[in-house]
Formats: C-alpha cells, structure tokens, sequence
C-alpha cells in the first residue's frame, strides 16, 4: 500500500487542551492535570483515505509565550494545522488570530481548521457561536467543536483535516511525496529537532 506523511500541527494559546486532544486521539486517554508542554513534540498515527496510508505526524506546541519563536519556526513545511482556542477563555478566542497571522507569514497554502475546545464544559462557556460563527464565514474557515474529554469531534477533524489536504494537491505532488515516503526520506529536518522520548514538561495549568 503506498504511504504518504503528513505534517500536522496543534497551535493555541496556553492550556486550550492541545496535548490532551493529542493524548485523546493517539492513545484514547485523557487527563484532568495535564502539564504544560515544553517546545514541542509529535506522535503519530495512520489512517486509511482512498486507500493510502496516510502517517499523520501531529505536532504538539506549546502556547506559552516563551517557546513562540519555536512554535512558528514549525509552520515552515505543514501540510495542515488545527487552530485551537478554549470555549471558556475569550481571551484564547482572541489568541487564534494572531496564531492565524503568524502561520499566513510562512505558507498561505497550508490547510486550516479552527477548533474551539472544551464543548463538555457547557455551563462555563464563554465565547458564544454567533460570533465564531461570523469569524469563520469572514475569513472562509472550517470550524468544529470538541472536547479532548469525552472524545467529541477528535476523530472526524483529523481525517477532515487529512482529506482537504489530500483533496489539495495536485496529481504530481501526490506522486512527489508518495515517492519521498517511500524512499523513506523526510521532507524537512525539523523532525531532528525534537526528541519524543526527551520531552520535558513542566507547570501545571
Ligand atoms: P500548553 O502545553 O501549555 O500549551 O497547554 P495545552 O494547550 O497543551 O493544554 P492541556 O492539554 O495541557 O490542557 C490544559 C487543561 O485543560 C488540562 O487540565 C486538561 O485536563 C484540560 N482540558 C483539555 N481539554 C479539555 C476538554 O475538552 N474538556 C475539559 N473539561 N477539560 C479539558
């Protein structure tokens, strides 16, 4: 079968439940105490879309301020990014869009989803639909809601995100990266960058 790796990336302000949505799609855990993430790191995971392989390699970042530079050096080379915001922080909400205009710096190309976390947490909501809704229309965005908590929405946004890439590229560079993969060669160096098994983490949320 022939296999082809995507690059995906997780942005949004700090504990918007990046690493949890992680920890919920690759290994169906969630926990109420995560930590903060250092930097970044990826896990990966294989889906079947018109009977390719596709090895989503999911970037977690972190949304402390400190680790931006990092975090917008990985917008250079992805395929695809989840744009996440907390539903019960409007100030994360607002955060989005600056993470929107950093990732316009790199590659204007590069498929986007907006994703408002958290929907479990019906009764502390604070950013309401209408607007999100506005917003999207505005700027021609996808937008779901999910909770890293009881599984909502994690699975058909990844294999969304997965097909409008698929859906986005042309016939000769479906082919380039089928056959980059199956050289086994990385298309970019940054995978070097971080070690999954070196990962730090620290401050909890
Ligand atoms: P940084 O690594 O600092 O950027 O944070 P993050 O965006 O990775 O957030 P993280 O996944 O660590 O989650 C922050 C907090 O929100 C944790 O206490 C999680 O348990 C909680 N959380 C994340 N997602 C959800 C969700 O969908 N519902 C609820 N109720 N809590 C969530």
């Amino acid at each position: 079968m022939n296999e082809l790796d995507l690059k995906i990336l997780l942005v949004g302000d700090t504990c918007v439940g990046k690493t949890s949505i992680l920890s919920k799609y690759i290994d169906d855990i969630f926990e109420e105490n995560h930590i903060s993430t250092i930097g970044v790191e990826y896990k990966v995971k294989s889906i079947i879309i018109n009977g390719i392989k596709i090895n989503l390699r999911i970037w977690d970042s972190s949304g402390q301020d400190r680790f931006r530079s990092i975090t917008q050096s990985f917008f250079r080379n992805a395929d695809g990014i989840l744009f996440i915001f907390d539903l019960t922080e409007k100030k994360t909400f607002e955060g989005v869009k600056q993470w929107l205009i950093d990732s316009e710096y790199y590659d204007l190309n590069i498929k986007k989803i907006l994703v408002g976390n958290k929907v479990d947490l019906v009764e502390k909501r604070k950013v309401d639909k209408v607007i999100i809704d506005n917003f999207v229309k505005k700027i021609q965005l996808k937008y779901y809601e999910m909770s890293a908590k009881d599984g909502t929405n994690i699975d058909n946004t990844f294999r969304e995100l997965a097909e409008m890439i698929l859906s986005g590229l042309s016939k000769e560079d479906l082919n380039e990266k089928l056959n980059y993969n199956n050289l086994d060669i990385k298309r970019d160096g940054s995978f070097r960058i971080s070690n999954p098994k070196k990962k730090q983490k620290k401050k909890y949320c």
